[in-house]
């Protein structure tokens, strides 16, 4: 059965900012119509960038870039809403933008740490202040002229990178960021496809990114946005896990190499894929997955940024593998939309799976038992998602509390979950 997934979270975002700041109209293809994506649209809206609906059957949209330094002073506060990626990079774009901004966002996002991109913002010249508590949205942030950088970042964080590589892009002045381990690269990609030189490479102490030379102008996007990784994740271990579905294939997906961390951890697993590659600035292909047999595996600190997001998923796969599956060196999951490690492990306990919650990782006993039981998805779109695919499998009997969450990153996952399946009911 072949199947599609909605465009790639991550680039949408970045896509979405990198038109605002052209000089000239871009146009978009396939982005998601989520809504993470929505909360950034509306926020460049605010800043006067007359950004269209993103439309749901992922069409053609042209955004009127309003060049680098162009964003116009809001009226109201800025809401990211669920988004962390939105929150971060925003700040890294108003940072170098002569404007005064609030940024606030949802009960979620709000509890989520800022202080790893306002210490370096504030380090270029950005004047941030917590309106509430210390490190939190909602942030108050003074944007002006910026000095350049050259930063070692904390944690490995895709999102912490592009707000320092966003503020020298509208700042004028050069970055240098070395983050323990290489994040996902889009920014940079996109940077490239609008004219920015960018260097990277390995270094004894970790991943380096430079701009030394930021442009005064950049050149309009003009791009098709591959489906995304993360929310085809779900449907290839569904695939891997269900012995009554015809085999998936899910087309059009992105197969950017800092983001498909979770095949290879698959296929030790014991799993193996059909993948067919192409793509341009990004690599897109199709993987053709089918029921297999999966064992125990363990995933240390240096595969987690390939593999962040689909922790959920994997820990779904893992509680139907033979063994104990380890994870660990995963000590960024506390800090996701919600704690995906006490999330996963409640909720694995709450269906009859063992696991075990350790500091930076958790530990699952994978069994065939019915998991049978309330799942609580904390308002957690991936959450909801992995034990979604849990809930379908032969003989598992799962109610979710909130599945509404999903639209974050994946419009239509539950009636796309009922096609595959044929299952009626309404949850999942
Ligand atoms: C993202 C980066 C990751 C990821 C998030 C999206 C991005 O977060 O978990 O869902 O778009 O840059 P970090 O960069 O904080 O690891």
């Amino acid at each position: 059965m072949r199947i599609a997934v909605p465009g790639d979270k991550s680039i949408t975002q970045r896509a979405l900012i990198l038109s605002a700041l052209a000089g000239g109209d871009s146009r978009l293809q396939g982005m998601l119509p989520g809504e993470d994506p929505a909360a950034t649209a509306s926020i460049l809206r605010h800043l006067g960038v007359a950004v269209p609906p993103i439309p749901v059957d992922g069409s053609d949209v042209v955004i009127p870039g309003v060049g680098l330094r162009g964003l116009r002073q809001p009226e109201e506060v800025l809401d990211c809403r669920n988004s962390g990626t939105a929150a971060r990079l925003i700040l890294g774009v108003l940072a170098g933008q002569l404007l005064e901004a609030v940024v606030t966002g949802d009960e979620s996002l709000r509890s989520r740490p800022m202080d790893r991109v306002v210490i370096p913002l504030e380090r270029m010249g950005a004047r941030i202040d917590a309106e509430e508590a210390v490190g939190r949205l909602p942030l108050r942030i003074r944007g002006g002229d910026l000095a350049s950088l050259e930063y070692r970042t904390p944690v490995a964080s895709a999102q912490v990178k592009s707000a320092i590589l966003l503020a020298g892009l509208v700042g004028g002045v050069p970055v240098r960021v070395i983050e323990p381990r290489r994040s996902r690269d889009h920014t940079e990609r996109l940077f490239r496809a609008v004219g920015i030189t960018v260097n990277h490479g390995e270094k004894t102490d970790g991943w380096e990114v430079q701009v030394e030379a930021p442009p005064d102008a950049i050149s309009p996007l003009d791009l098709r946005i591959p489906g995304d990784f993360s929310s085809a994740a779900f449907l290839v271990v569904l695939s891997l896990l269900s012995g009554e579905l015809p085999d998936l294939l899910v087309s059009g997906v992105g197969l950017n190499e800092t983001r498909t961390g979770l095949l290879a951890v698959l296929e030790r697993m014991g799993a193996s894929f059909g993948i067919t590659r192409g793509g341009e600035s990004e690599p897109v292909g199709d993987i053709e997955a089918a029921p297999t047999p999966l064992r125990a595996t363990e995933v240390g600190a240096a595969e987690i940024p390939g593999l962040i997001d689909e922790i959920p998923i994997l820990a779904v796969a893992a509680s139907r593998a033979e063994g104990v599956t380890k994870i660990r060196g995963a000590g960024e999951l506390r800090v996701k939309e919600s704690d995906r490690i006490t999330a996963l492990c409640s909720n694995l306990r709450a269906v009859g799976v063992e696991a075990e919650e350790m500091e930076d990782g958790l530990e699952i006993r994978g069994s065939d038992r019915p998991a049978r039981g309330a799942v609580r998805s904390l308002g957690d779109h991936r959450i909801a998602m992995a034990f979604g695919i849990l809930a379908v499998l032969p003989g598992n009997r799962i109610t979710i509390d909130d599945t509404v969450c999903a639209n974050v990153s994946f419009p239509g996952f539950w009636d796309l979950l009922r096609e595959i399946t044929g299952r009626t009911e309404e949850n999942p």
